[in-house]
């Protein structure tokens, strides 16, 4: 039971009402009492059950619905908002084991509050970064060349590119939104890590500043970013429909790196105590000699290996097994992603002979994880990186 009964808030009434709210708006399906109050504790600490139940009962009828008995979700969510799709029929497929691995099928929020306390060794995901690019509306847009937030990068070589999510047009609530779930993520995430895990998050040169703040305000410790040196196609472009008139112009930096957060959950003494104890902490080197550093080059995602694992955000193996093997110091414990899309880090965790676990809420992708762990467990990136 994490609200408590008797003791009066710490906190002023608005901050519960915006806890409830934030943690009911990310949430894929109406949520219990208990459920919410459960998530109010992570969000903002101890707050009287009375609190929260009241707000959902009595103060707040413009912000919460009850949607069966002691069941809730937040107002006119049914139509809209950026999970609300995922809130109709849903059905978890059963988990699939691989050698070391294994895949669930299930809202990664709801899946991680299920987990027992220090359970994970270390986090690598890549999660979405937009948000809404991820909703189904958003996916049978890709999936038909629709379109909608995805856009096909300009051909400037002849070659065809994958599309990739706009960030640039988030409006400000959406980009709050970002801010929220990483927040709430990272919250319900921390007491399921070891202490001394680390926690390597892909993210964007437009809103890494967004999802970094949120994580660090969650309660992680920034270690510092690791660049993946790549050209991913973002930027560069002229003045749209007036290419001509503005011939010498970019109109903003063409990328040619991703960051990749490094997060750590606090230690529990110093560095070698924790080594001892939780066996994280640090990372592994990639030879005696040699520490691990924070930069990596890494070519884009081969279409032989997109053949493998058809997902619009494949990272390559050759840069992910350099990620997965140092996340684990000594090479023991579980690696966690809980945004598996089609299960690259998993693939990367078998093939350096880790243990891992996985979430995916997209059954189309869950499905294609199914078939491509094995495939990418295999694949051998032909010495790049
Ligand atoms: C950027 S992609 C990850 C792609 C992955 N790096 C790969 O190489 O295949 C993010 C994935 O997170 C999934 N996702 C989004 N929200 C989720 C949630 N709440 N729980 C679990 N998965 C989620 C999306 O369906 C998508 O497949």
């Amino acid at each position: 039971m994490r609200a408590m009964k008797d003791q009066p808030s710490r906190y002023p009434p608005g901050r519960v009402r915006d806890a409830i709210f934030h943690v009911m708006s990310l949430s894929s399906r109406p949520l219990s009492v208990k459920e919410i109050e459960d998530r109010v504790y992570r969000v903002i600490g101890p707050t009287p059950s009375s609190s929260v139940r009241s707000y959902l009962r009595l103060n707040t009828p413009e912000f919460f619905v009850r949607e069966a008995r002691g069941f809730y979700a937040v107002q006119g969510r049914s139509g809209r908002g950026v999970q609300a799709d995922f809130l109709k029929g849903r059905e978890w497929r059963d988990p699939v084991h691989f050698t070391k691995a294994t895949l669930f099928h299930s809202d990664c929020f709801d899946w991680i509050e299920q987990q027992r306390n220090n359970s994970f060794h270390a986090v690598v995901t890549d999660p979405p970064y937009g948000l809404h690019e991820y909703t189904p509306e958003q996916q049978t847009k890709l999936r038909s060349g629709r379109g909608g937030v995805w856009r096909i990068p300009p051909s400037f070589d002849g070659h065809v590119r994958s599309p990739l999510p706009r960030f640039t047009t988030l409006t400000p609530e959406q980009l709050d939104y970002v801010r929220r779930f990483f927040f709430v993520w990272a919250r319900l995430l921390l007491p399921k890590l070891v202490p001394g895990a680390h926690a390597v998050v892909a993210s964007n040169p437009l809103l890494s500043y967004l999802v970094s703040g949120a994580l660090a305000d969650a309660g992680l410790e920034r270690r510092g970013e690791i660049i993946r040196l790549t050209m991913t196609m973002r930027g560069g472009d002229r003045p749209k429909a007036a290419h001509e008139e503005f011939a010498d112009v970019s109109v903003m930096p063409r990328s040619m790196w991703e960051p990749w957060l490094v997060y750590r959950k606090p230690l529990e003494g110093r560095v070698q105590d924790n080594l001892r104890k939780w066996g994280t902490g640090g990372f592994r080197r990639p030879s005696s000699d040699k520490p691990f550093g924070d930069v990596i080059a890494s070519s884009p995602t081969r279409a032989t290996e997109r053949n493998l694992a058809p997902h619009p955000s494949l990272k390559p193996q050759a840069f992910l097994r350099q990620i997965v093997r140092a996340v684990l110091p000594l090479e023991k414990g579980v690696i966690l992603d809980p945004f598996a899309g089609a299960g690259s880090t998993l693939a990367a965790a078998e093939a350096v002979g880790y243990e891992s676990v996985g979430v995916e809420k997209d059954e189309f992708f869950f499905d294609m994880a199914c078939k491509a762990i094995p495939r990418l467990v295999n694949f051998a990136p032909n010495g790049e990186s």
